[in-house]
C-alpha cells in the first residue's frame, strides 16, 4: 500500500475472507441489487423501498449529504443483511470548489498541481458523503466538434497517462475529511472520445493497433495507479458496443492487465444495447452485458429486472454474478463503508471552499492560461500584454461580468455565486481608482443585450480593449457537440467593430477566450494582437484572468489539443503519420503537379499545435546532447539541452520531449511525446534539462499486436512544443550489442 493513497488493486486476504462470509449468506435475488445502481431520482418513493429489499447497490449523483445518510440508514439498518449503499458522484473539476475544466488543468502539464486539485476535489466529496467519483475522464479526443473534449486531458496517450495518474492519486489520497476513502472511476472505456465526425455517442471504428497504441494507455496508467473501478463507454468499437464488448472488459481488463476492480456501466448503456441494434429487448441486453463482463448496471434497469431469471434458466452462470459481486464487496470493504456508513452532517461546512482550496483553484487557473498570441502594435514595440494597470481599459464581452458560464461543464455543486467575474478580478488588481468601463456589448447567442456601439464608444475612450468571448458552459460536456467552432452569436461582429475602432487609434485589443474546446481562431489570429485562451476557468477564472492581463503572472499554459485552421482539417493532430507522400516533401510528380497528402486550399498545419504556448519572457533551447547514442532496448534514453530564459521576466516554461520511430514493421507517427518537465527560470538564468526515458517506453504494438521496441534509428527532440525543437538522433541497439 502505498502511503499517500491507497491502491484498490491490492487485495487483502481478511478482506477476502469477510467478502466469502458475507457472499455464502447472501441470496440470487440480493446479489444482483448489489449489481444495481440508480440515480435518487428514479422510481418516484420506491427508492427506499427498493434499498430496504436489498435491491440497490449503489446510488449516484445524490447531492445531500442528509440524503445520503438516509438512504444509508435503510439500507445498513432495515435491509436483511445491512449492506451498506456505494455513493457516486460526476466530481469532473472539483466538487464545490471548482477548478478549471480538466482540457484546462491539462494545460498546466503539472502533475503536482493536478494531484492537489483532485485531493481537494475529493476531500470536499468525501465530507459531503461520497464514496466513488466518477473520473479522471481519460479519453483521448482529437476531435474539437465532440463537446467531451472539454472532460479530459486532450489529444496525446502519454500527457494523459502522466494527468490521469496524478488524478487517480489525488481522488484516492489518504486523510480525506471524515477519514473517509474514495476509489477513482476512470472513463469512459474506450476509445469513446475517437466517435465519427465529434459526435457524441457515435460510432467508433478503429484498428486494434489504434486502440492499445493510443485509447488504452490513459486507462492502463490509472489503474495501474491503483484506480479501483472502470466506466465502459456508450460507444461501439468496430460493431460490438462496449456495455457487451467481451474483448474490452473481460479479455484486457481481466486476462491482460489481470486486474479485479469493478467495471461499471455508463448511464443505461446497458439499456441501450437495444437501439444499438444488438439486443432485441433488455433480458437479451443484460445477457450479453453480464457476459460480456459487466459488473454494474448504471440505470438501465437490465440487471434488476431480468439477471435472477437468467440465471434460473440457466443462460448466465450464477458464477458470474458471484464474480462480479465479490468485486462489489470487496471494494466496500476495501472503503471502509462498513464500518462507518454514515458521512457527519457538519463536516461539509467546515470543509467546502476551504481558503486554501479557494487559492488552489486560482493556481490552477493561473498556470491553465495559454498566451496564443503576443504581437507589438508596431514594429519593433512592446507585445500589447501584459497591459500597465494604469491604463484607460475598455472591458467589453458577454463573459466579462459572467458567472455560470465560468465554471463549465460539469459543475458538480459548483454554483454561481461563488465566481469571481473577470470585472471582479480587473477590481481587485487594479483597485479603487481604476478607469475602468464595462460594456457586454452582445449576449453569448442570439441578439439580446446587443450593444456594438456602447463597446465602440468604450473602446474609443480607453486606452486598451480587452473583450472576453467565447462559449457558454453548455456548449461542451456531454452530447454537446458543434459542427462550427467559430464564435457563437454576434460575438465576432462585435470583436471585428472594437478592432476596428483600435486599429484607427493604435490601441491593443486583447482577447481573453473562454471555451470548452479548441475553437477555429484564423481571422482573430490575423487581426488581434493578443490573445489568451483561458477556457472555462473555475471559481478564480475571473482573478486568474486579471493577474495575467496586469502582468502579476506571467502565462506558462501550454495547449494538450491542437487548434485547427478551419473545421474541414479536423482531425488535426500533432502525433499523424508520415503517409507514403508526406506534405514536407517534393511529392510525386504525376499530370504535372505534385501528389501529395494536403489540401488544395488550406494548410495541413494547425492553426496552434500542441503544446504550443507563449510567455511574457523568451525562452531559448541550445547544447542538445544525445548521451546515449546508443542504446539498449533494456537501458535508458537519456538527452539533455540547455534552456536559457533570454527575457525580462521570471517564468515557467514547459520543456517537451518528443521521439520518431524512423522504421518500423508497421507505420509510426511523425513524433510522439515521451517525457516534459515545467522549470522556473529568472531572467538570464539557464538550465540544463536533462530527460532519461526508459527505452521500454518507446515502443508500439507491431504486426503481431505484441508490445514491444524495435531496434533502429530514432530521431529526438527537446522542444517547446510539437512543431520545433531541437533534433538529435540515437540508435537501439539489441541487449547484447550496446
Ligand atoms: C456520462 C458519465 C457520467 C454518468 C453519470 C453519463 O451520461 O457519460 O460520464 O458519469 O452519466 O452521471
Amino acid at each position: 500500500m502505498n502511503d499517500s493513497h491507497y491502491d484498490f488493486n491490492h487485495l487483502d486476504p481478511e478482506i477476502e475472507a469477510q467478502v466469502e462470509t458475507l457472499l455464502a449468506r447472501m441470496t440470487l435475488e440480493e446479489k444482483v441489487g448489489q449489481m444495481n445502481q440508480v440515480s435518487p431520482h428514479w422510481g418516484g418513493g420506491e427508492l427506499e423501498d427498493a434499498v430496504r429489499r436489498g435491491e440497490v447497490g449503489s446510488v449516484l449523483n445524490v447531492w445531500s449529504v442528509e440524503r445520503i445518510n438516509q438512504l444509508q440508514r435503510v439500507a445498513v439498518e432495515k435491509s436483511r443483511l445491512g449492506i451498506p449503499l456505494i455513493v457516486g458522484t460526476d466530481v469532473i473539476h472539483g466538487y464545490r470548489t471548482i477548478f478549471p475544466i480538466p482540457l484546462a488543468e491539462a494545460s498546466t502539464w503539472d502533475p503536482d498541481l493536478l494531484e492537489r486539485a483532485a485531493r481537494a476535489a475529493a476531500d470536499e466529496a468525501a465530507a459531503t458523503g461520497t464514496d466513488w467519483i466518477f473520473a479522471p475522464m481519460v479519453d483521448v479526443a482529437r476531435d474539437p466538434r465532440w463537446g467531451r473534449i472539454a472532460e479530459g486531458a486532450g489529444e496525446d496517450p502519454y500527457l494523459g497517462s502522466v494527468l490521469a495518474r496524478a488524478r487517480v492519486r489525488g481522488f484516492q489520497s489518504q486523510g480525506l475529511a471524515g477519514g473517509k476513502k474514495i476509489v477513482a472511476c476512470p472513463k469512459h472505456y474506450v476509445a469513446y472520445g475517437a466517435a465519427e465526425g465529434g459526435k457524441d455517442y457515435n460510432t467508433v471504428d478503429i484498428s486494434e493497433r489504434t486502440l492499445r497504441d493510443i485509447y488504452l494507455p490513459p486507462f492502463k496508467a490509472a489503474l495501474d495507479e491503483g484506480a479501483g473501478s472502470i466506466m465502459s463507454s456508450f460507444n461501439e468499437i468496430a460493431g460490438v458496443p462496449a456495455s457487451c464488448n467481451a474483448f474490452i472488459l473481460r479479455q484486457i481488463l481481466r486476462e491482460e492487465f489481470e486486474w479485479h476492480g469493478v467495471v461499471l456501466s455508463d448511464y443505461d448503456a446497458i439499456g441501450e444495447l437495444i437501439q444499438h441494434g444488438v439486443a432485441a429487448d433488455l433480458k437479451e441486453a443484460a445477457r450479453k452485458a453480464i457476459l460480456a463482463g459487466e459488473d454494474i448496471d448504471m440505470m438501465g434497469h437490465a440487471f434488476p429486472k431480468h439477471l435472477v431469471e437468467l440465471v434460473r434458466e440457466g443462460q448466465v452462470p450464477e458464477a458470474l454474478i458471484d464474480a462480479a459481486v465479490r468485486r462489489i464487496l470487496r471494494l466496500k470493504f476495501m472503503l471502509g463503508i462498513f464500518e462507518h456508513p454514515y458521512t457527519a452532517e457538519e463536516l461539509a461546512s467546515q470543509v467546502l471552499l476551504k481558503p486554501e482550496y479557494r487559492d488552489l483553484a486560482l493556481e490552477v487557473a493561473q498556470k491553465s492560461i495559454v498566451l496564443l498570441k503576443n504581437a507589438p502594435l508596431e514594429d519593433g514595440g512592446a507585445p500589447a500584454l501584459p497591459l500597465q494597470s494604469n491604463a484607460r481599459i475598455a472591458l467589453v464581452g458577454p463573459l466579462a461580468d459572467d458567472r455560470a458560464e465560468l465554471l463549465g461543464c460539469w459543475a458538480c455543486a459548483g454554483r454561481a455565486e461563488d465566481v469571481e467575474t473577470v470585472l471582479e478580478g480587473f477590481r481587485a488588481v487594479l483597485g479603487a481608482g481604476a478607469d475602468l468601463t464595462y460594456v457586454k456589448g452582445c449576449a453569448l447567442e442570439g441578439d439580446e443585450d446587443l450593444d456594438i456601439e456602447g463597446a465602440v464608444a468604450a473602446a474609443e475612450a480607453a486606452d486598451a480593449a480587452v473583450v472576453v468571448l467565447g462559449e457558454s458552459a453548455m456548449m461542451s460536456g456531454e452530447a454537446h457537440s458543434r459542427a462550427y467552432l467559430g464564435l457563437p452569436g454576434h460575438q465576432r461582429a462585435l470583436l471585428e467593430a472594437v478592432v476596428a475602432a483600435c486599429a484607427l487609434e493604435g490601441k491593443p485589443v486583447v482577447v481573453i477566450l473562454m471555451s470548452g474546446r479548441p475553437l477555429v481562431l484564423t481571422w482573430m489570429k490575423e487581426h488581434v494582437p493578443a490573445i489568451l485562451q483561458a477556457w472555462h476557468g473555475g471559481i478564480r477564472a475571473g482573478r486568474a484572468v486579471a493577474d495575467v492581463v496586469f502582468g502579476a503572472v506571467t502565462p506558462s499554459g501550454k495547449l494538450v489539443a491542437s487548434f485547427p485552421r478551419t473545421e474541414g482539417q479536423i482531425p488535426v493532430y500533432y502525433a499523424h503519420k508520415s503517409t507514403g507522400r508526406p506534405v514536407d516533401e517534393r511529392g510525386v510528380i504525376q499530370f504535372n503537379r505534385e501528389h501529395k497528402s494536403q489540401y488544395l486550399d488550406e494548410s495541413t498545419l494547425p492553426l496552434y499545435g500542441f503544446g504550443y504556448g507563449l510567455s511574457y519572457t523568451t525562452f531559448e533551447y541550445t547544447d542538445l546532447a544525445v548521451q546515449t547514442p546508443e542504446v539498449s532496448m533494456d537501458g535508458t534514453l537519456v538527452v539533455s539541452a540547455t534552456v536559457t530564459n533570454t527575457g525580462e521576466r521570471c517564468g515557467d516554461e514547459i520543456v517537451q520531449l518528443y521521439i520518431q520511430d524512423l522504421v518500423g514493421e508497421v507505420t509510426r507517427p511523425v513524433r510522439e511525446l515521451k517525457g516534459f518537465q515545467r522549470i522556473a527560470l529568472q531572467p538570464r538564468e539557464r538550465q540544463r534539462v536533462t530527460f532519461e526515458v526508459p527505452v521500454a517506453n518507446l515502443g508500439f504494438h507491431g504486426l503481431e499486436m505484441a508490445y514491444g521496441v524495435e531496434v533502429g534509428n530514432f530521431k529526438v527532440w527537446i522542444a517547446p512544443h510539437a512543431y520545433a525543437g531541437l533534433e538529435g538522433r540515437f540508435t537501439v541497439v539489441g541487449s547484447d550489442e550496446s
